[in-house]
C-alpha cells in the first residue's frame, strides 16, 4: 500500500475537525466534497455562506455534511477576539485591532484550532506560506519542548530505488530562511521523529552540504558539520550523519568511496538542507525534472496541526494535506 493511502486509512479511523479558512475558493470547495464523501475528515469551510453555497451549485459540488462558519456570524466571535487580545496584549495588541484581526479567515481559524473547536487547519491555495504561518507561529506557538517550527516534504519519485524505493523526506524546505546550528540540529531530529511515527520509517537523516565528511573546508560547511554533532549528541539513538553531499548521502556507490564509515550514506531517506534556498530549490528541482511527487509542505513542531499548501495545489492535494493534518491531529506530531 502506498503511503497515502495508509494515511487516507488512518485519517478514517478517527475522523478529525479540520477547518479549511480559504473557504470561498473553489480548489477548497470542491476539497470538502472530497474529504466528506471519503470519511477523511469533519472539514469545516470558513468564509460568506452564500457565496459558498452559490459557488458549490456553479461548480456542481454537493456540500452537504459540510460545515460553513462565516466569521461575521459566529457566536464564537467576540470569544475568538478576547482570546487572542490576551495572547497578544504583551505584543502591543489592541481590542480594536483584535477586532478587524480576528475577522480575517485565516486568524479566526487559527484561534478555533487555538481554543479546540478545530483540530486542524489547512490553508496556502491563495495566501502564501507567510500568511499562514504569522498567525500560526503568533497563535499556537510550538508544541512543549520543541524550539521551532519548520516543515518537510514527502518525495515520492517514480521508478527510483534511492530512499525507500523513491520515497524520501526532505526537510526544511518552506519556513526557516537561515536555520542556526541550534535550529539545524533541531529540525534533523524533528523530522526523523516524523520519519518515524508518520511515514513509518526507520530515519537514516543526511545532513546535506557541498562538502562530504571534511572534503572542503568553508563556514557554511562548519554549520552543517555542528549542526550534525549537537544532533547526534541530542538523539544519540537516531542515525544522523554529515555533513554529505547528495550524492554521497544516497548512492551507494559514491558513499563507499567518500564515506564508508557512514551508517547513513548511500541509505539516506532524510534529507536536510542547510538553509530554505537550498532546500525549496532542491525539492523543486526533484519534483520538476524527476516528476516526483511533493507532498507538503507539511509544518511539524507546531503545538497543534497546521498546514500550508502550495498556490499551484489541485484540490486533490488539498485533500492529501487534510488527511495528513488529520493524521498528525491524532498522533500529536
Ligand atoms: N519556529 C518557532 N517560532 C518562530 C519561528 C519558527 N521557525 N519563526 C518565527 N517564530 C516566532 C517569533 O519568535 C515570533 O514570536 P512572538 O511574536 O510571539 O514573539 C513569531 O513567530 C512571529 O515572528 P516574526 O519575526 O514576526 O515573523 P517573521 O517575520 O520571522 O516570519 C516566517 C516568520 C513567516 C516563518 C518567515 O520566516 C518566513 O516568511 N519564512 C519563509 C516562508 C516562505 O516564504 N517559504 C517559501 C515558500 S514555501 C514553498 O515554496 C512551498
Amino acid at each position: 500500500m502506498d503511503l497515502m493511502k495508509k494515511i487516507w486509512t488512518h485519517a478514517q479511523a478517527n475522523k478529525k475537525k479540520i477547518v479549511l479558512p480559504e473557504g470561498n475558493e473553489e480548489r477548497n470547495i470542491a476539497a470538502a466534497e472530497k474529504i466528506h464523501k471519503l470519511g477523511l475528515a469533519y472539514p469545516l469551510l470558513v468564509g460568506n455562506k452564500e457565496e459558498i453555497i452559490n459557488k458549490s451549485k456553479e461548480l456542481d459540488v454537493d456540500l452537504s455534511g459540510v460545515e460553513i462558519i462565516d466569521p461575521n456570524e459566529s457566536e464564537n466571535l467576540t470569544k475568538y477576539i478576547t482570546a487572542f487580545y490576551e495572547l497578544r496584549k504583551k505584543k502591543g495588541m489592541t481590542m480594536e485591532k483584535a477586532e478587524k484581526i480576528v475577522r480575517d479567515p485565516l486568524y479566526f481559524a487559527t484561534m478555533m484550532v487555538k481554543l479546540d473547536d478545530a483540530d486542524g487547519m489547512v490553508s496556502g491555495a491563495i495566501h502564501t506560506t507567510g500568511d499562514l504561518l504569522r498567525p500560526g507561529l503568533q497563535i499556537i506557538k510550538t508544541a512543549p519542548g520543541v524550539s521551532v517550527v519548520s516543515s518537510f516534504f514527502i518525495m515520492q519519485v517514480p521508478g527510483s530505488s534511492y530512499g525507500e524505493e523513491g520515497l524520501l523526506l526532505f526537510a526544511d524546505c518552506a519556513v526557516n530562511p537561515n536555520p542556526t546550528e541550534d535550529q539545524l540540529a533541531a529540525i534533523a531530529i524533528a523530522t526523523a521523529e516524523t520519519a518515524k511515527k508518520l511515514c513509518k520509517m526507520e530515519p537514516k537523516v543526511a545532513m546535506l552540504s557541498f562538502s562530504t565528511m571534511g572534503s572542503a573546508d568553508n563556514e557554511l560547511v562548519d554549520k552543517v558539520r555542528n549542526a550534525t554533532q549537537k544532533a547526534q549528541e541530542l538523539r544519540p539513538d537516531l542515525d544522523i550523519d554529515g555533513e554529505l553531499q547528495l550524492d554521497a548521502a544516497i548512492v551507494k556507490k559514491v558513499a563507499d568511496q567518500k564515506a564508508p564509515e557512514s551508517k547513513v550514506a548511500g541509505r539516506a531517506n532524510v534529507l536536510v538542507f542547510p538553509d530554505l534556498q537550498s532546500g525549496n530549490i532542491g525539492y523543486k528541482l526533484v519534483q520538476r525534472f524527476a516528476n516526483a511527487a511533493a507532498i507538503g509542505p507539511i509544518c511539524q513542531g507546531f503545538a497543534k496541526p497546521i498546514n500550508d499548501l502550495s498556490r499551484g495545489c489541485s484540490s486533490d492535494d488539498i485533500v492529501n494535506v487534510v488527511a495528513l493534518t488529520a493524521v498528525q491531529a491524532q498522533t500529536n506530531i
